[in-house]
């Protein structure tokens, strides 16, 4: 990677931009193919079921990263306007600071083994506990590939659970090394292949054998410093930027109706890099929601701070099951692609680089609605796609876009109005356009 900084990159024309992305990332046109096309029908029909087509996404490239001191250019696949350039501002700013510094857990995923039919649950607890040398041996033996890349089993707990609505039952949890995948076939597999010994040696049923989306052993933390000088914008002071993220932080970390909302504007940085990476954002999405109620309140999870200069310092901890083997990550071509773009080698790597972007993506959401909110920065793009439903094609989208912009009007029926007046052409009716 040359550098993730590419002034103008937004200017340019969608065609020169892929050309000039491959020289910024020091990849040759061979090495890095185009973002175009994505899964062929057959890919598709080899993927799922009844599969009758493909649907499509924006990709764009958030600028401007530097994680763990490299620079990285981060390929982030999403429908929302602003957020790619929200990513790119904030990662800007923070190279100020030195960028962002992650780090992340070995890839633990968690496996559930549910047992039924105990009626002594604490003495079937210690019979399997007894035999948790041979079990961790034989779940060894289960996948050699992963075993022969260093994964495996790690560790094996046995927890009760007093009281549910079938009354009590143990849960066995298989903390399973899955290495740089996503993990979750793996650890299925397993689980499902533990399940009739730990029957034998408890005398239960093994009823569920699945994988926990609560990854909290797999977790990947990011933290940025913006120095304070860097957030001063227009009528604003940088400690009146600094310190109105800081409150707006303190509302998400204390109210679960905002702390949704604010994880959901980091979720938009992370969902979209998982998304173009060809991971299972579901998973993650499931992961993040579930860690932010860990303590039986839902919480923000990431928090803002100031230090002893007075400049803003964010931090964002989060489970991040990815991988950047199996799944659809070296089935879908843009997924390849935008793993070699990253230069990401581990699925730990790839981590650090999401969790960088989610911090990145909260305090770009942060910093506009802590000064002028939300709608001015979404306003220019969303100008463009209403002037697209209105009619307009060519120049006159940016001329229609601009112009609702300048008079602060961004309706279709400004839209089709200004349309008419620039070119005379006939527009689709009002009445149709009004109800879409
Ligand atoms: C919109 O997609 C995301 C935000 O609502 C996040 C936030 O409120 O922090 C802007």
């Amino acid at each position: 990677m040359n550098t993730s900084r590419i002034p103008g990159f937004y200017n340019l024309p969608i065609h020169e931009r892929y050309p000039t992305l491959v020289q910024a990332a020091g990849l040759t046109l061979e090495e890095l193919p185009p973002f175009e096309g994505g899964l062929t029908p057959e890919q598709a029909d080899h993927m799922v079921e009844n599969a009758v087509g493909t649907f499509s996404l924006p990709l764009g490239i958030a600028l401007n990263f530097i994680v763990n001191g490299r620079e990285v250019l981060v390929p982030m696949a999403i429908e929302e306007p602003s957020v790619i350039a929200g990513a790119s501002f904030m990662a800007k700013l923070a190279r100020a600071g030195g960028g962002f510094f992650a780090t992340a857990d070995a890839p633990l995923m968690i496996g559930q083994i549910q047992l039924l039919n105990l009626p002594d649950l604490p003495s079937a607890r210690l019979k399997i506990l007894e035999h948790k040398a041979a079990l961790l041996t034989e779940a060894n033996e289960i996948d050699p590939v992963l075993k022969k890349l260093g994964g495996g089993a790690r560790d094996l707990e046995v927890r009760i659970i007093p009281d549910s609505p079938i009354g009590g039952f143990l849960v066995v949890h298989l903390i399973y090394d899955v290495r740089d995948a996503m993990g979750a076939n793996a650890v299925n597999t397993a689980c499902e292949h533990l399940a009739p010994r730990l029957e034998a040696i408890s005398g239960g049923k093994a009823h569920l054998r699945i994988l926990s989306n609560l990854a909290d052993r797999r977790l990947a933390r990011a933290r940025c410093t913006i120095p304070v000088d860097e957030l001063a914008f227009g009528e604003f002071s940088g400690e009146e930027v600094r310190d109105g993220i800081i409150a707006a932080w303190a509302f998400a970390a204390a109210d679960p109706y905002r702390a949704a909302t604010h994880n959901k504007g980091i979720l938009n940085g992370v969902d979209a890099v998982v998304i173009a990476t060809g991971n299972d954002w579901r998973a993650v999405e499931a992961g993040a929601h579930a860690y932010a109620a860990r303590s039986g309140r839902y919480t923000s999870l990431s928090s803002w701070g100031k230090d002893a200069e007075g400049n803003l310092t964010g931090t964002l901890e989060m489970p991040l099951a990815v991988g950047i083997v199996g799944g659809a990550t070296k089935v879908h071509p843009l997924a390849k692609a935008a793993l070699k773009l990253m230069g990401v080698q581990t699925a730990t790597e790839l981590a650090e680089v999401i969790v960088s972007v989610g911090l990145a993506q909260n305090l770009a959401a942060l910093r506009a609605l802590a000064t002028e909110g939300i709608q001015r920065g979404h306003m220019s793009l969303h100008a463009r796609q209403v002037a697209i439903a209105a009619g307009a094609s060519g120049d006159l989208i940016e001329r229609v876009a601009s112009q609702m912009v300048a008079e602060k009007v961004v309706r279709i029926d400004r839209a089709i109005e200004i349309l008419q007046a620039l070119s005379g052409q006939t527009t689709r009716n009002l009445g149709d356009q009004s109800r879409e």
